[in-house]
């Protein structure tokens, strides 16, 4: 396969999708309209919507319906609102995301709290839309909107980034990060696979193998994350060095890097056996996983 071609394409639909869902910048509100679409539109490798849409497509959900596609938008308007709030000055205080200025500092910082907001409403609006395509899948529908609104909550991602910003410059044991990296990156790609299945009609079983492989991923992403904050390049688009600043204890401190890489790698594994458990076709998302423990970015 070669991989690169086949992320660029499906990093492509990703965004055509996106696109499509984002708000006309009109109307006396229109500052806000443009904070959220500059977030949402400065980039990213859209890896949410991706594992949203290969996991639909690996229990052979109907590509012709709709519904799936506002999911994909609205999974990735509240991935952006949890990065513009994680960068504001009261946060992690950062200049540099996706390569580009940060919400906050070409909006101000009020702003960027309510594009935020607005995002984190505006993906609850597209998702809970779409019973109006009438596709015939209100159950299903149901189910996913109970998974978007728990796994961003406090119970998933602001759940983890309390415990993040709480105990900036404690030292940190294994089991709390374990915990905070759970919540604040696994919830979402928790979120996003978990939606990918159940709009495609996937058993309870299934649904519960794919909630541990995105548990697993997601915290030797944030892992990875972790290690490029402290040896990525420019190409990471973010800025080096940010955890230290804040005087956090992250996985990559605490183990040092050598181990650290190694637990990504241990971590991706024993998701891609279960993974592997799944007779239905999953060859680009299992080549996905194993690029993902060598990103740079
Ligand atoms: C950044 O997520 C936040 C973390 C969980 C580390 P991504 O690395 O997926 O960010 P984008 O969307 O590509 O910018
Ligand atoms: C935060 O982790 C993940 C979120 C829920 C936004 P980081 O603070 O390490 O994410 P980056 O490095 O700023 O993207
Ligand atoms: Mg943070
Ligand atoms: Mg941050
Ligand atoms: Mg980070």
């Amino acid at each position: 396969m070669d991989f690169k071609m086949e992320f660029e394409k499906r990093k492509n639909v990703a965004e055509e999708i996106i696109k499509s869902y984002l708000p006309k910048e009109e109307g006396l509100q229109k500052t806000v309209l443009s904070a959220m679409n500059y977030s949402v539109n400065v980039g990213g490798k859209r890896l949410r919507p991706i594992f949203m849409l290969e996991t639909y497509k690996m229990f052979r959900g109907n590509p012709n319906l709709r519904t799936y596609k506002a999911f994909m938008a609205a999974q990735e308007c509240i991935h952006t609102y949890s990065l513009i709030h994680d960068d504001l000055p009261a946060m992690d205080n950062d200049e540099f995301r996706r390569g580009q200025k940060t919400t906050h500092v070409v909006y101000g910082e009020a702003m960027a709290i309510l594009a935020g907001d607005a995002l984190l409403n505006y993906a609850f609006e597209l998702a809970s839309s779409t019973c109006d395509y009438n596709e015939g899948n209100d159950k299903e529908i149901l189910e996913a909107l109970k998974i978007l609104s728990k796994k961003a909550g406090i119970y998933g991602m602001v759940g983890g980034q309390v415990v993040d910003v709480e105990t900036e410059g404690k030292d940190n044991d294994l089991e709390t990060l374990d915990f905070i990296y759970r919540l604040k990156t696994s919830a979402l790609l928790e979120s996003s696979m978990m939606i990918g299945a159940t709009l495609a009609g996937a058993s309870s079983e299934d649904i519960s193998k794919i909630e541990q492989i995105a548990r697993k991923i997601g915290i030797a992403f944030q892992i990875q994350d972790d290690i490029l904050d402290i040896e990525g390049t420019e190409e990471f688009g973010k800025p080096i060095g940010s955890d230290e600043k804040n005087g956090k204890v992250t996985m990559a401190s605490k183990l040092g890097i050598d181990s650290a890489k190694k637990e990504v790698e241990s971590l991706t594994n024993e998701a891609i056996e279960i993974l592997d458990s799944f007779k239905e076709d999953h060859e680009f998302l299992k080549e996905l996983l194993k690029v993902l423990v060598n990103r740079k970015k």
